[in-house]
């Protein structure tokens, strides 16, 4: 356990992780395995009563089940639907909460609102938070911070540590993700990211990697995200074509992949929102060709 790295005044070892959903809880694990005290945090209390029973609501996910056995019984690991009760109690929150789009493909942050509502009536001086969700870029600094200042009556920065952080990893395979991708980390101030980091440091092997701020590290998942989601909508036209021509599609985008600069590949079903994120935000400053594109439906 490598606890003693994280240095924030006044902590006690409790990480409250708000949203226990197929990456939340993963993360919960992780973090109680590496000697936190972690309080899980979901507004569903079949979730919580699931995992104060030792038993994951959660199926399909690797390490998991006996994860969640595991640090429930070692004590390290318990669920409340109390979340302003939790981060009053916790050093590090995490967050990592649903953002989606609505039937008008605008950006919905009721539920983040929420629990960013909840986190702020119970935040203490010298916590960290971070927000995992992948947001439009802007998100942390210039919604959630004076949301968070707000309820509080304290000031980021100053009296506690607001830092994003993607969550790059991918339900079905969260544990293999968390060991291999660099951890992706900006503040709203240098001492932000810097505890990020140590905290980061204490939970996870692989390597960290900073960012100038909040917006370039929630910039850095769009990019990503809206990469894989162009790649598979190629990988489903070169599947139409392959089919009216006879070949495997599966066996030529393969042998295609082994050329360095080809990483064409399915994607995921949420995948397919987040260029949405590009188009509607904090910022209005959309990419005018992904707009027209994504727009026009083509
Ligand atoms: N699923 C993935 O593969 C994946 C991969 C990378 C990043 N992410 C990011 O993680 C986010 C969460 O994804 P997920 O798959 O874990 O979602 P999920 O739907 O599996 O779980 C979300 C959980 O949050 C809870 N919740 C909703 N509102 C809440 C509130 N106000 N307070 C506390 N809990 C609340 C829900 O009850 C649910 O248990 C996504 O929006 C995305 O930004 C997901």
């Amino acid at each position: 356990m490598h606890i003693s790295m994280f240095n924030v005044p006044n902590s006690s070892p409790t990480v409250a992780v708000v949203g226990l959903g197929r990456i939340g809880l993963p993360l919960a694990v992780q973090y109680a395995r590496h000697g936190w005290s972690v309080v899980g945090c979901d507004i569903n209390p079949h979730v919580v009563e699931s995992v104060n029973d030792g038993s994951s609501p959660i199926l399909g996910e690797p390490e998991l089940e006996t994860g969640v056995l595991n640090m429930v019984a070692t004590g390290r690991l318990s669920a409340t639907v109390d979340t302003t009760e939790a981060v009053r109690q916790a050093a590090v929150v995490i967050v990592v909460v649903p953002v989606a789009v609505d039937a008008r493909q605008e950006v919905a942050f009721a539920a983040v609102d929420n629990a960013t509502a909840a986190i702020g009536a119970g935040l203490q001086p010298g916590t960290l938070v971070i927000y995992e969700t992948t947001l439009p870029v802007g998100t942390t600094a210039r919604r959630f911070r004076p949301l968070l200042e707000r309820a509080s009556h304290l000031q980021a920065g100053r009296d506690f540590y607001l830092a994003y952080s993607p969550e790059r990893a991918s339900s079905g395979h969260v544990f293999r993700d968390l060991r291999l991708y660099p951890k992706v980390v900006g503040g709203i101030d240098e001492q932000s990211a810097a505890t990020a980091r140590a905290f980061y440091r204490s939970v996870l092997e692989a390597d960290i990697l900073t960012m100038a701020s909040t917006d370039e590290a929630e910039f850095v998942k769009l990019v990503e995200a809206t990469y894989r989601d162009v790649t598979s909508a190629l990988a489903d036209e070169f599947a139409c074509y392959a089919g009216a021509c006879g070949v495997d599609a599966a066996a030529t985008i393969a042998a295609a992949n082994s050329q360095l600069y080809s990483h064409i590949h399915g994607g995921g079903p949420c995948i397919s929102v987040y260029p949405y994120f590009l188009l509607t935000g904090v910022f209005d400053e959309p990419l005018p060709q992904l707009r027209m594109l994504i727009r026009s439906g083509t």
